[in-house]
């Protein structure tokens, strides 16, 4: 079937990966990109397919109801995957406005601009996809439990019957309820009852995926893994909130991409599913394998950066650990994710190594002076 399908958010960390793999993968259908290119944005991201027949670019605003209604009808969109958001949770302390903005009231417009588009068809709903794209920040924290006598991270068993590591006894099945402690999850966790809502009152076909912690090339250097792989290659001071011991689930972000692919396809209409690989890591863990990791890349004697490592004043609301239970997905969808984490680290920082120009040129400016007030005082 050919499809038309706008991808939200495309220019950002995710959205290019996305945007990469159903250009490439699928020359017949319409892949449109649409992105107001925000400080997160960045059309360098896509270099690569920026000249495809079936790509196009759009600079829009996902709460420009009118743009948007518009621009389903010319191009006769039958689909939607949604990932533009405000993603970064110290931002969302310091701004929740800017994150209420476009996490709810512009999912809410893009909602409503598909509604309007797709009743005025004859067929309506038929074939239609509204795939939001969120968060397994949305079911707040699990704290660190074990079993007596065994220090986490234990080897547990997952209902999948696979084995991993973990740093407690229960973890986020898409039955829990919702408990956003963050803006940004707060703001994230709305939209998401908002995609449901329009499936129950007005039967739109909608998905809502929630996923954990992601990694890879092109993410913007204010989240931990590139902010710090710079950090240390520029031997500038790392700030580790609190004492690093949160825990965070990590994937790959092309697993990620590959996930959204699987389930726009076959993912059943209404469902929720949790994406992860069951990865999780202690901060200061991650931080340290980093700094091996850069050190060794760059030829310096392995540890050598460790003395970078500053502990600073915790972020407010901090949440312990986030653990995605993604057995569903795997076993209903046949979703696996194709990297372990040591594969992956390695990759991303030979990448943000490799493309010092793409780093330089998103930590310039507005940026640099951002950076510089956000930790001023810390
Ligand atoms: P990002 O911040 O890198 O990119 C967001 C993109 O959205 C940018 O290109 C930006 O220009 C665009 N955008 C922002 N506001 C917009 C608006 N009003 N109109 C149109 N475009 C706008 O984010 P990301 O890390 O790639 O995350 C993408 C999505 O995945 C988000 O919805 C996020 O909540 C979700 N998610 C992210 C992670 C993660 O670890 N990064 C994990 C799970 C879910
Ligand atoms: P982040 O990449 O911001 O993702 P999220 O908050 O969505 O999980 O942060 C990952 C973890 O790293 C989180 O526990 C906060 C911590 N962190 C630091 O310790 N220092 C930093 O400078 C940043 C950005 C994050």
């Amino acid at each position: 079937m050919k499809r038309s399908i706008i991808i939200t958010g495309g220019a950002g960390f995710i959205g290019s990966h996305v945007v990469r793999l159903f250009v490439n993968k699928y020359p017949e259908y319409r892949i449109i990109n649409l992105d107001k290119l925000t400080y997160a944005g960045n059309l360098a991201n896509l270099r690569d397919v920026e000249a495809k027949p079936n790509y196009r670019f759009v600079k829009m605003d996902i709460c420009d109801f009118e743009g948007v209604f518009n621009l389903m009808q010319e191009e006769q969109v039958d689909g939607i995957i949604h990932l533009a958001a405000e993603s970064h949770v110290d931002r969302s302390i310091k701004d929740p406005f800017t994150f209420a903005r476009t996490n709810v009231m512009g999912t809410l417009s893009l909602l409503q601009a598909a509604k309007a588009y797709w009743e005025s068809l004859p067929e309506k709903y038929e074939d239609k996809r509204f795939y939001h794209i969120s968060t397994d920040e949305v079911y707040g924290a699990l704290q660190m439990t074990h079993p007596e006598g065994i220090e986490p991270p234990f080897t547990t068993k997952a209902s999948s019957g696979k084995h991993h590591l973990a740093y407690g006894e229960k973890f986020f099945t898409e039955d829990l309820k919702y408990q956003p402690h963050s803006p940004y999850s707060a703001a994230k966790a709305s939209s998401d009852h908002f995609v449901r809502a329009f499936h129950d009152t007005f039967g739109m076909p909608t998905i809502v995926t929630n996923c954990s912690n992601n990694y890879g090339p092109y993410q913007f250097p204010e989240k931990l893994i590139p902010l710090f792989i710079n950090n240390i290659r520029h031997r500038k001071p790392l700030p580790v909130y609190g004492r690093g011991e949160n825990v965070r689930d990590w994937l790959y972000v092309e697993d990620h991409a590959r996930a959204i692919d699987t389930i726009f396809h076959k993912g059943t209409i209404a469902e929720t599913y949790n994406i992860g690989g069951f990865n999780e890591w202690k901060n200061i863990d991650i931080i340290k394998v980093l700094i091996n990791t850069v050190d060794r890349l760059l030829g310096r004697p392995e540890g050598e950066d460790m003395d970078l490592i500053t502990y600073v004043t915790d972020r407010a609301g901090h949440d312990l650990r986030y653990a995605i239970d993604s057995t569903k997905l795997q076993r209903e969808l046949g979703w696996e994710p194709s990297l372990q984490f040591e594969e992956g680290i390695e990759k991303t920082v030979r990448w943000y190594l490799e493309n010092q120009a793409w780093m330089d040129n998103v930590t310039s400016g507005d940026y640099q002076k951002y950076y510089e007030d956000m930790y001023a005082g810390r």
